[in-house]
């Protein structure tokens, strides 16, 4: 039985009925990385892990919604929706009562979930839970909501119910995901274009550091504030900014005297990071992966000595790599201070390369690594009969 037949059959057992079932992706990030609350770029992928949702409405006000991993399960009502200490519910009612505070018409339902994305990973499997069900809850109710305000929605559920203030990066490429494309997203305009990235020779390959330090969401929401102040400064010689993609490396440098030293490191990340997104896209449209890879390894260095969110752990599994040929590009992925980092390894290589750094990782810090192949796959969709069993 495959992860969506599981979620199927359990749900069939328990509430006795055909569900609606849907898929939801987890997510990977190429290059632009802390950029999107910074209205910049980044470049996006849906990976083939996922999690599974069989859905039903009821006649009622009441939710029944099951953790099939955790073998848990909540019931709450859609007029009394509150924050709970058990964790994984909020990002489910989170998403209800966005709705509901923008009046939409919705019901009770029955909700059995499960799926394959690992948790605290950096693969976004937060975004794959708000953005799976705003997406279940739209088709389901009729609501008739366009994909980008889904998108909305369930980061606003994200940024209001669970208290992280991310950006719109992981739950956009959750509903706009398509098979073999990246997707460069403009998070200014949100106007977005895709990029095909399907090189059958080089895999993508993760490499998990299995750490997650505490105060990750603390330090996530004050390098936001940290270019907020930078910006704030930048706007006394230049009022027309709004956020960093307004900016150039030269008018930080002509505000760096009236910066903290810090707050300059940050801002210069971030406006070099946007840069690097366009200049790695050039290299994607030419098929020149290599240099593309080049941009990746940058990205890396500017995470780690200016906007500082990586950690020993990743540092270390980047170093190990960096100086292989046969692998083209490799960094720390999503927000830091733990999760995977991001490599493009030639396919006959990735065994070897994985053998090694899991042996070298284990010997430096005692910890198993974990490494995942992911492949790019489509966005949030429901699953028809047909996909069903490719599932
Ligand atoms: C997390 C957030 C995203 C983004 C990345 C860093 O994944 O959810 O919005 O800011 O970190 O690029």
């Amino acid at each position: 039985m495959n992860l969506a037949e599981s979620v199927e059959a359990i749900f069939r057992k328990k509430f006795n009925e055909q569900p609606l079932l849907i898929r939801s992706p987890g997510r990977v990030n190429l290059i632009g990385e802390h950029t999107d609350y910074n209205k910049g770029y980044v470049l996006p992928a849906a990976i083939d892990k996922s999690i599974y949702f069989a859905i039903a409405p009821r006649k009622d006000r009441q939710c029944i919604v099951v953790a099939m991993d955790m073998n848990d399960e909540y019931e709450f009502s859609i007029d009394d929706i509150q924050v709970t200490k058990k964790g994984w519910p909020n990002y489910l009612m989170g998403v209800v009562d966005q709705l509901i505070h923008a009046q939409y018409m919705i019901q009770g339902f029955n909700c059995v979930f499960g799926g394959d994305i690992p948790i605290g990973a950096g693969m976004s499997s937060s975004a794959a839970l708000e953005a799976g069900l705003a997406f279940a809850l739209n088709h389901m109710f009729e609501l008739r909501i366009d994909d980008l305000a889904l998108v909305k929605f369930a980061q606003k559920a994200e940024n209001r119910f669970v208290g992280v203030q991310c950006g719109i990066m992981d739950q956009y490429i959750n509903i706009f995901g398509k098979q073999d494309n990246v997707l460069r997203i403009d998070c200014r305009s949100l106007e977005y274009k895709y990029y095909p990235f399907a090189f059958h020779n080089v895999s993508i390959v993760l490499f998990d550091t299995r750490v997650s330090h505490s105060l990750a969401s603390s330090a996530y929401n004050r390098r936001r504030e940290e270019c907020g102040e930078g910006v704030t400064i930048i706007k006394t010689c230049n009022p027309e900014v709004d956020s960093l993609r307004d900016v150039s490396v030269d008018m930080i440098r002509k505000c760096k005297d009236k910066m903290d030293a810090t707050v300059y490191r940050r801002c210069k990340y971030v406006v070099e990071e946007n840069d690097r997104v366009l200049q790695a896209c050039r290299e994607l449209e030419k098929g020149d992966l290599k240099a593309f890879g080049m941009y990746m390894s940058r990205t890396h260095e500017g995470l780690s000595r200016d906007y500082e969110v990586s950690c020993k752990e990743l540092d270390y599994l980047v170093e190990l790599v960096q100086d292989d040929p046969q692998i083209y590009g490799s960094r720390m992925m999503g927000g830091g201070f733990g999760g995977c980092t991001i490599n493009l390894i030639e396919n006959n290589h990735v065994n070897d390369v994985s053998k090694m750094v899991t042996e070298r990782y284990k010997q430096k810090f005692n910890i198993d690594l974990k490494t995942y192949i992911t492949s790019i796959s489509s966005g949030t969709d429901i699953i028809t009969r047909k996909n069903h069993e490719a599932a």
